[in-house]
């Protein structure tokens, strides 16, 4: 009997260390691939069959399944995911996707041509999207990133250490957080802030290039995303709890406001007095040789 055919590929989650939709207006971002793996297997079936736990990613596996030249037909797509919500899923689904059924068609890929079809399959999931978690999920590492104009892979002296603290789910998608922003982006002291995120991420590489204390940084930029209003009330409080502590603090991807705003990053702390404190967290590194 013929053996059926298999493909797995395995993707990376990412963390976005500055420069949230600031990145959307052309303001660099930093971004790292992080140790949370998506395993995504791609399979020979009778008909169209996705198995997955995240939550509904069925438009978006079709989407990736055509953009790869496959008919969304006779095949079974299973995905098995420890990227927690808010740390590149979309991407990773979109990426897993594409690459798997490349290879089940025996074609080529390159990176660039992948992070392409990503970018335009995650499209379809964020309103805009600036591209910057598919180059995370696709590239790897820890990554400088503008939109349309540059990426380039940074080589940093230290290894931060990164606790990721549950603010709660958003109700609102990314997409809706970046379109709420477009509307209120109208008011020029909004636009600034926007612009002023832009420089504290440039500050940012500046201390990560050195192996320097980024936890001021990271407070200026946490403030300035509650100040043009992707945090909501709870994420505010833990926020100004986790920095009485003496962490830095900021939300990082799209945030919410409504109820949670997702995770929260944490730098410069100690994970178990965080837990102790009642709070659901889990930690990550970056950099490092
Ligand atoms: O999908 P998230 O939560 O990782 O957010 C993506 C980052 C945004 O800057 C909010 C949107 C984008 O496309 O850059």
């Amino acid at each position: 009997m013929a053996k059926t055919k298999k493909i797995t590929v395995l993707i990376f989650g990412k963390v976005i260390l500055s420069g949230e939709h600031s990145v959307v207006y052309g303001e660099p971002a930093l971004v790292a691939a992080v140790d949370k793996k998506m395993r995504i297997t791609l399979e020979q079936a009778a008909q169209f069959e996705l198995s997955s736990q995240t939550e509904d990613k069925l438009g978006l596996v079709k989407y990736a399944l055509e953009k790869s030249g496959m008919k969304p037909e006779k095949v079974r797509v299973t995905i098995r995911s420890e990227i927690p919500s808010g740390m590149g899923t979309s991407a990773a689904v979109c990426a897993g996707v594409i690459k798997a059924a490349y290879e089940y068609q025996k074609r080529t890929l390159d990176k660039d041509k992948w992070f392409q079809l990503t970018w335009e399959c995650e499209k379809k999931a964020h309103w805009n999207s600036s591209g910057v978690d598919p180059a995370a999920v696709i590239y790897g590492g820890l990554l400088w990133y503008v939109r349309g104009r540059e990426m380039k892979h940074l080589a940093i002296p230290t290894t931060y250490s990164l606790v990721l603290v549950d603010s709660g789910t958003p109700l609102e998608s990314t997409g809706e957080m970046v379109s709420g922003l477009a509307k209120r982006s109208i008011n020029p002291s909004i636009k600034e802030k926007i612009v002023e995120i832009g420089g504290v991420t440039r500050k940012i590489r500046q201390k990560l290039e050195l192996g320097a204390d980024i936890r001021e940084l990271i407070n200026e930029n946490g403030l300035l995303l509650e100040e043009v209003g992707l945090v909501g009330n709870k994420g505010q409080e833990i926020g100004r709890r986790l920095r009485k502590m003496g962490y830095g603090v900021k939300i990082t991807g799209a945030g919410g406001v409504k109820e949670g705003s997702g995770r929260l990053m944490v730098v410069g702390a100690n994970l178990e007095a965080i837990k102790d404190r009642g709070y659901q967290a889990f930690e990550v590194s970056i950099g490092g040789v």
